[in-house]
């Protein structure tokens, strides 16, 4: 794809040339996002960043990016503080944002609404979270951590945990996953599973992926386990979220008995789903995971910007 003012809305618009460029380009600007060199790459750019929706990770790591390459941060955070809280719609933000940013990150709660803002925008947007969706810098962001701590992609079993069916970033991810050779598990209550629609577009692709319930045995068998917490904020009622909470849950025991050499992701923020006496094996990739965020965001800050 051409990356000089594209949006980024889902994670289905990358080839896996592009998905190795931007690795490529977040290798090259590592040193910056890990604070060895200062750069002026951006400099006189500046990101609008609308968090309609709470996050610490993608707001923080893509406001560093930005700031840590020489560009400057105006940014919205929470629905009452902005005029969307007054009626105004997401079309209209996105024309008036565009006379005061040279790109943008969004962030908000309904499914397709970040595609809806860009319609309006005559800057690059990218999707920092569309609802129960797409998180697409997220799964850019995991497979840049998984080529960084096992050297490939291809090849890979990769477990997925938890609420599939609300969670945005294995959405992301699976779909780009499509795009190399790995073997996927799906774990989880029948009543969270991965949408029909993603499965599909896993089968056209040649994916190989398995469904089950039993988490020790997905273990065994995988060499990435990525955990994702049970998402709250999607459920209509309160007492079908407590049903699923704790339904897995990873503890050092567990993890040391099954499978010892396992590289253990989570988009975060876990909220029970590990236990932290796991933090101390080797294989606990999810601090380091939440740190790549910075490199992989400067790289798309600058592809869209046409700085690299
Ligand atoms: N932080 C990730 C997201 O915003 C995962 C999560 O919140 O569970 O999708
Ligand atoms: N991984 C992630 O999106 O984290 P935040 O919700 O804190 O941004």
């Amino acid at each position: 794809m051409e990356f000089l003012n594209a949006h980024i809305l889902s994670s289905q618009q990358f080839d896996r040339k592009d998905v190795e460029k931007i690795i490529k380009v977040a290798r090259e600007l590592e040193p910056v996002a890990q604070k060895k060199l200062t750069s002026d790459l951006l400099r006189g750019k500046l990101l609008a960043s609308l968090f309609y929706e709470p996050s610490t990770r993608t707001r923080l790591s893509f406001e560093a990016a930005m700031l840590r390459l020489g560009g400057k941060v105006a940014s919205v955070v929470g629905m009452e503080n902005s005029s969307i809280k007054k009626g105004e719609t997401l079309y209209d933000t996105a024309r008036i944002v565009s006379f005061y940013s040279d790109v943008v990150a969004i962030r908000y709660s309904e499914s397709g609404s970040t595609e809806a803002f860009s319609e309006g925008a005559t800057v690059p947007v990218i999707n920092a979270g569309d609802g129960a969706n797409e998180h697409p810098t997220q799964a850019l962001t995991d497979i840049f951590t998984i080529a960084k701590e096992r050297k490939t992609v291809d090849g890979m079993t990769i477990a997925m945990v938890g609420d599939l069916k609300y969670g945005r970033t294995v959405h992301s991810l699976a779909r780009l996953l499509s795009r190399y050779s790995v073997k996927l598990i799906f774990v989880s209550p029948p009543q969270l599973a991965m949408p029909q629609e993603i499965k599909h577009h896993l089968q056209e692709k040649g994916v190989f992926v398995e469904e089950t319930e039993n988490l020790e045995d997905a273990i065994r068998r995988s060499d990435v386990l990525y955990m994702t917490r049970i998402q709250r904020e999607r459920f209509s009622d309160e007492a079908t979220y407590k049903r699923f909470h704790g339904v897995y849950v990873l503890t050092k025991g567990l993890v040391e008995r099954c499978n010892p050499h396992v590289l253990l992701l989570h988009p975060l923020p876990r909220c029970g789903e590990i236990h932290p006496d796991v933090d101390a094996l080797d294989g606990a990739g999810y601090f380091r995971q939440a740190g790549n965020g910075v490199s992989v965001r400067m790289a798309l800050l600058s592809l869209v910007l046409g700085k690299m």
